[in-house]
């Protein structure tokens, strides 16, 4: 008897992965479907969905958690300040955790291929694709290859009465996990087009709202208190995004340049990540030299550059990390931030670790460590933009002489 084939495949339910159930089988010629969902914190009414329809199309459904491991990669981000053109990355980093999760079940479950429903168009296949293809199974896209179209899909899907969530696929594309959802399509594919206010679902209208303080606690970069509570990654996310919703904090609505060249009008909420990001580089500022500051700017925009294209096992990212964790090792300490009126700011910091000094600052006290007093300013006061005035005048006397010679 010849050996049955088996493909994992990435199941949302969606009208996408719910085509490819039948194309895999029938244009592929796979004898068997799996699908993998995996948790990094979408809504509960998403897996039952998935579970619906994976059963209504016979299709064996596997759900892995991946919420912790996805916490914690998130707060690796906050480490590196990381954002992308302004964009916390909760759908990027979400993608090599749950193909990495995927990847693991097929192969538990003797798979000879990975499959996914993205289009030709979006980062996802390259996410995706960027970590399956390290693996010996072989890797499908039907979606892509096939060259579909979501009008084809949905007249297909009638066709064949597969099952849709009722039809209803909803006016946009939402991606949710606890770092962010992103809310595309419909007509906010205009970038003139002013979302309606129906779109939001973490962050609220703060208008009449009282502010409220957050005070976060951080141990080497990392948060490990809230109100002086310890909380592990997950709860941490979670509540923050409740309580920094609430005043509306964390909104984004911007052109995000995607992989490959393609604009692409984004809104974004994500309450807890503007928090945590907010709070952490305001205790970087009290601890950091300037030159680490300044250095570590262009070290934190790589690593988001990377996690933004789903590469974040690159060689080059532990690099990145090497100064990114040496330089939070003194990343201890607690912020307060303020929630008010859908901004979010630091309002206090403190830690063993600052580099500030009230003496020094204030010159309360005549010397510092060592004996310098004011005085000591006055010589590099003498030089500070010699080089600049020296330049200036041999421009205008080099004018003058090329003046002169006409
Ligand atoms: N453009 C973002 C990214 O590539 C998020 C896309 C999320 N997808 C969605 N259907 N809303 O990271």
């Amino acid at each position: 008897m010849p050996e049955t084939t088996r493909v994992a495949l990435a199941f949302s339910g969606g009208l996408d992965t719910t085509v490819c159930v039948p194309l895999l089988e029938e244009e592929y010629g796979y004898d068997e479907v799996i699908g993998v969902t995996v948790d990094v914190g979408q809504p509960a009414k998403e897996f039952d969905e998935a579970e619906e329809t994976a059963a209504a199309l016979g299709v064996e459904q596997h759900v892995v958690d991946a919420r912790e491991e996805f916490a914690e990669l998130c707060l690796r981000s906050v480490k590196a300040n990381a954002t992308y053109q302004g964009y916390p990355l909760g759908t990027a980093l979400a993608r090599p955790v749950i193909a990495k999760a995927i990847r693991d079940v097929a192969l538990a479950e003797d798979c000879d291929a990975l499959a996914h429903g993205c289009t030709g168009k979006g980062n996802d296949q390259l996410r995706f694709e960027a970590v399956w293809r390290d693996s010996p199974l072989e890797v499908v896209a039907p979606v892509r290859e096939l060259g579909l179209t979501r009008e084809w899909e949905k007249a297909y899907a009638e066709d064949r009465g597969l099952p849709l969530e009722g039809g209803d696929e909803g006016r946009y594309s939402i991606d949710t996990n606890i770092w962010s959802r992103s809310i595309e399509g419909s007509e906010l594919e205009d970038p003139a087009t002013i979302p309606e206010d129906d779109i939001y679902d973490w962050t609220d209208d703060p208008s009449g709202k009282e502010p409220e303080l957050v005070e976060i606690e951080f141990d080497a970069g990392q948060p490990v208190a809230l109100d002086g509570e310890p909380v592990g990654p997950v709860e941490l996310i979670e509540g923050l995004n409740e309580r920094a919703g609430a005043h509306g904090v964390g909104r984004t609505d911007m052109m995000e340049d995607r992989m490959l060249g393609l604009k692409v009008r984004e809104n974004y909420e994500h309450p807890a990540a503007t928090v945590l990001l907010t709070a952490h580089e305001a205790l970087e500022q009290l601890v950091l030299t300037q030159e680490e500051r300044q250095f570590k700017q262009q070290v934190d925009q790589q690593w988001a550059l990377k996690g933004y294209q789903g590469l974040i096992d690159a060689p080059f990212v532990d690099a990145l990390e090497g100064f990114i964790e040496t330089t939070n090792e003194r990343v201890t300490g607690t912020v307060t931030v303020k929630l008010e009126g859908g901004h979010c700011r630091p309002v206090g910091r403190e830690s063993a670790y600052a580099v500030y000094s009230e003496s020094a600052a204030s010159f309360d006290e005549e010397t510092v460590t060592g004996a310098i007093t004011q005085e000591d300013a006055t010589g590099v006061a003498k030089y500070h933009g010699f080089q600049s005035r020296l330049a200036n005048r041999a421009i205008e006397s080099a004018r003058q002489g090329a003046n002169t010679d006409e």
